[in-house]
């Protein structure tokens, strides 16, 4: 595989299992040296690094709540620490919660805006911070992140407001930012994946009937594979798009294609 990360510093969220991990595992086969944050799931981060150290790539785990400040300072030290810097950070830590609105609590939306939203804000902060003190970095741009967004950040969802609010959130949130610190060299991207075969769609995949709706929905024919995904960021986070920032990739098998009108207008 072609190394267009060599040399470069990467930090996925979220990275132990599903999109995060085959993220992970992009990234170290270009060349990046990657903290795999987690939160869960200890022995699947081991397996992780082991599987990317196999395969001649670097890795460590890093054990953080993106959610909560402290820990996110402390994790980002912990990297500085071991790697030096940070050139690219993948915001991929998400959750979705199903609840009509009538019956949603409040500690239901505190958990999803925590994760999806706050996590991006503290980590992206951190991120950037860094990078303004980064000079002479393998790569043209000072700094990259990388937000794993959704189809869901235009698509409406019933029974899936809050992660909705989330996902339009951190689209403005992020071309913000890009307008911010794009004079700085920092370019902040988005990928929005559209139904992507993972544990937090199973109930979908795992039932004909759920997988014969889905692809009403699904011009495409198939559902993603996280490879799919893993590789737009990995062209994101490359020098093949140092002229792209504060836009988003779909990587949705033409979900936001209004494929209702296959059959009719
Ligand atoms: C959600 C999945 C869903 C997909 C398409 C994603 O953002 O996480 O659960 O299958 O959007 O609707």
């Amino acid at each position: 595989m072609e190394k267009r990360l060599n040399g470069q510093k990467a930090l996925v969220t979220g990275a132990n299992s599903g999109i995060g991990a085959a993220i992970a595992q992009r990234l170290a086969a270009e060349g990046a040296e990657v903290v795999i944050n987690f939160l869960f799931n200890d022995s699947a981060t081991d397996e992780l690094v082991k599987k990317i150290e196999a395969g001649g790539g670097k890795a460590m785990g890093i054990k953080a709540d993106v959610s909560n400040e402290e820990q996110v300072d402390a994790m980002f030290k912990q990297m500085f620490k071991a790697y030096g810097t940070i050139d690219i950070l993948v915001n991929n830590a998400g959750i979705e919660i199903h609840n009509l609105l009538e019956n949603m609590t409040k500690a239901e939306w505190d958990k999803v805006i925590a994760v999806n939203l706050t996590g991006n804000f503290l980590c992206s902060r951190s991120a950037i911070r860094q990078f303004l003190q980064n000079e002479n970095r393998p790569s043209k741009a000072r700094g990259k992140i990388v937000n794993i967004s959704s189809v869901h950040q235009v698509i409406m969802w019933a029974g899936f407001s809050s992660y909705c609010a989330t996902k339009a959130g951190i689209n403005l949130f992020a071309q913000s930012v890009a307008q911010e610190y794009a004079e700085k060299k920092i370019r902040i991207n988005s990928v929005a994946p559209g139904a992507i075969k993972t544990p937090i769609n199973q109930n979908v995949w795992s039932d004909p009937k759920g997988m014969a709706d889905l692809m009403t929905k699904m011009p495409y024919g198939r559902m993603g594979e996280v490879e799919d995904v893993a590789a737009a960021v990995a062209f994101l986070s490359s020098d093949e798009a140092d002229y792209i920032t504060g836009t988003t990739l779909y990587v949705d098998g033409g979900m936001c294609l209004y494929p209702e009108f296959r059959f009719g207008g």
